[in-house]
């Protein structure tokens, strides 16, 4: 099992302390052109969780690989780079720029971008088009959304995916004192311990569905809540928000796996691997 960071939680060049502690770096999501994101109130606090509607921003990909891609190398780090777009077209035109980049370990595509629609067809259209622009490990990131996650991971891994990313944030509104909307925007992408149920169900609808990789993620805080992921068949887990309250969530998680893993009785992080199907015979997607 690998630990990652959750694509949007962690800057690696301001925070290389807590990047050290991964097995691999995600980017926040490139798209072609720069963009500012959206304006702020951008984040909001609830009871379980937070809502971000940051609206991507980052440099666009010409800086990126220009600028930022050096940078990341010299940290060591595999890097995964999350592509996003606003069309098919885009995505395979970042892939195809992103291909032979020293240092690049695998390409997540994050398929929950606005305006992109994350129907099955859709979303295998685009993994398809990049697929025959790129060499690199391609990971399909999904939403939680999807009324069907086994039918999307089918459509991804038939058009060429090699893993599979889950899950995005779920949509969600917070509410001033007045009762207006926190967010500038009204809505945003909702993340923290209440994902959590709602991933480990996507994780698991998606191992049924295909032998992929998948990297699980979603309200991840603890080595508990990773060895979940691992049990309902995530092959890696990746830590989100909780860098954010906490930088060495890495080093933590890891060492309270292995508590677990001595609590639960399994031998190792292997051995725990699809735990949760043994007892839970019939879980619809
Ligand atoms: C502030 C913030 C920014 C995010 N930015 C991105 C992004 O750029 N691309 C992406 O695929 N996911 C992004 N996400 C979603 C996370 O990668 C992750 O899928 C989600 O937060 C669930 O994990 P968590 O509950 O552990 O945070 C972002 C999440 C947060 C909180």
């Amino acid at each position: 099992m690998q630990l990652l960071n959750a694509s949007g939680c962690l800057d690696a060049l301001t925070a290389p302390h807590t990047a050290a502690m991964l097995d691999g770096f995600v980017t926040k999501t490139v798209t072609p052109e720069p963009r500012e994101g959206n304006a702020p109130v951008r984040i909001a606090e609830t009871d379980l969780g937070m809502l971000n509607a940051i609206g991507l921003a980052n440099p666009g990909r010409e800086r990126f690989i220009a600028e930022v891609l050096p940078q990341l190398r010299l940290l060591g780090n595999p890097i995964w780079v999350s592509v996003g777009g606003f069309t098919t077209h885009e995505y395979a035109e970042t892939c195809a720029q992103l291909d032979g980049c020293d240092g690049v370990a695998a390409v997540e595509l994050n398929l929950s971008c606005p305006n992109v629609d994350e129907a099955p067809e859709s979303a295998a259209e685009i993994v398809a088009a990049c697929r025959d622009v790129t060499a690199s490990r391609l990971y399909a990131k999904l939403s939680p959304h999807a009324w069907d996650i086994g039918e999307s991971v089918r459509a991804v891994a038939a058009a060429g995916a090699d893993g599979i990313s889950l899950v995005n944030t779920l949509r969600g509104v917070a509410l001033d004192r007045r009762l207006r909307p926190t967010l500038a925007r009204t809505a945003g992408g909702y993340s923290g311990p209440a994902l959590k149920p709602v991933a480990l169900a996507a994780v698991h609808a998606a191992r049924r569905a295909t032998e992929l990789p998948i990297v699980g993620m979603g309200g991840v805080q603890t080595g508990r809540d990773a060895l979940e992921f691992v049990a309902c068949g995530a092959t890696h887990v990746a830590l989100g928000t909780v860098l954010f309250a906490d930088p060495d969530a890495p080093d933590r998680v890891r060492a309270e796996l292995d508590d677990e893993l001595a609590r639960t009785g399994f031998v190792s992080v292997e051995d725990a691997s699809c735990a949760a199907f043994g007892s839970v015979a019939n879980i619809e997607n």
